[in-house]
């Protein structure tokens, strides 16, 4: 996992996610439902404390009449531009070449119109250029030195490949030859607007120390992100392996559209995985998800997935429900 301070961000006045459905205040009094204390757009939901700072930006190019997409685009900025991030943005961990590989993709509801590049170096912002693949191209995927002419050409900011301090890190982790383990998070970012409409982006640089080239789910649309708008969307962070070997946010979507509360729809997804997969639960993905209604919902393999929604009325970190073998018996149907 990256070195984020995550506890750092949860406000004092600490609430949760109960039962899937209700927030408890400090004192572990249940307030509202969810559904009550949103209903109505716009709402924002993104993975991680790291993304409220996301949030808020989007909310405020919303009330500053900015389209989905320009909300979208601009929250994940905010991520990708932080410093301190080293799982998003020119600031993550490189590869194993020392070179840092960013994932991205950029989603709207209306038109169901999807840009997304992979592999990506020397760009600072992904998500821009995720999004002008999907405007100004007829295709949906830019990957390597495609993606990085592509975003040459129309004139997207450079950045360093890899920064002076993740380079060192870099450099001792080449010395000493060590695996690269689970160490990143991703910024994935839903939006229901106040039209109605649901849009999503996702940012990322990926498995730390990874094989030069490889993708991970956020620039794979069903994977690290699903829109629909008829329904709503869906968002994913952790280990993209196991993510996009199930369509994991597809799925999450399509259980919404079945009727499922976006709550449930995370939960039901990890199960569905984690019944499968010959690792069980121990897969670290993490779901968030809204819907049409305005309600919304997470939740992760493990404890502890933390997640941040924003609306008119409160901006919040909120800890998810986490899923675990009690909770649906044997897993592991396809341990052969
Ligand atoms: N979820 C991001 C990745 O695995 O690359």
């Amino acid at each position: 996992m990256s070195k984020m301070p995550r506890r750092k961000f949860l406000s004092g006045a600490a609430t949760a996610l109960v039962g899937g459905r209700l927030i408890q205040n400090a004192s572990g009094a249940p307030m509202l439902p969810v559904a009550e204390l949103t209903g109505a757009a716009p709402l924002i939901v993104s993975t991680w404390p790291f993304g409220k700072p996301a949030n808020e930006k989007a909310l405020e190019v919303l009330r500053a009449n900015g389209s989905g997409l320009d909300a979208v685009e601009a929250g994940i900025r905010v991520t990708e531009s932080d410093p301190n991030n080293a799982s998003v943005g020119l600031a993550g961990i490189p590869n194993a070449d020392g070179v840092v590989q960013l994932d991205s993709c950029i989603m709207s509801g209306p038109g169901h119109r999807a840009g997304s590049v992979g592999a990506l170096s020397g760009f600072r912002h992904p998500i821009s250029v995720a999004r002008a693949v999907m405007e100004k191209t007829k295709h949906v995927m830019l990957v390597g030195d495609g993606a990085a002419a592509f975003a040459a050409k129309h004139g997207f900011e450079k950045g360093p490949k890899v920064s002076p301090g993740q380079f060192a890190a870099w450099k001792r982790w080449k010395a000493e030859q060590k695996r690269a383990e689970k160490n990143h998070d991703t910024i994935a970012l839903i939006a229901l607007t106040p039209s109605g409409d649901v849009f999503g982006g996702c940012s990322t640089s990926g498995w730390g120390y990874k094989l030069p080239g490889r993708l991970g789910d956020s620039p794979i649309i069903g994977g690290g992100l699903y829109v629909d708008n008829e329904v709503g969307a869906a968002g994913a962070t952790g280990l993209g392996e196991n993510v996009m070997r199930y369509c994991g946010t597809f799925l999450v979507v399509e259980f919404m559209r079945q009727g499922m509360h976006p709550q449930d729809a995370c939960l039901e997804t990890i199960r569905r995985i984690a019944r499968l997969d010959p690792k069980g639960f121990d897969l670290s993905i993490n779901f968030i998800a809204l819907d049409r209604k305005g309600r919304f919902g997470a939740a992760g393999t493990g404890t502890g997935f933390e997640y941040s929604v924003t609306c008119p009325s409160f901006s919040r970190v909120i800890q998810s429900p986490g899923v675990t073998t009690a909770d649906i018996g044997p897993v592991g149907g396809n341990r052969k």
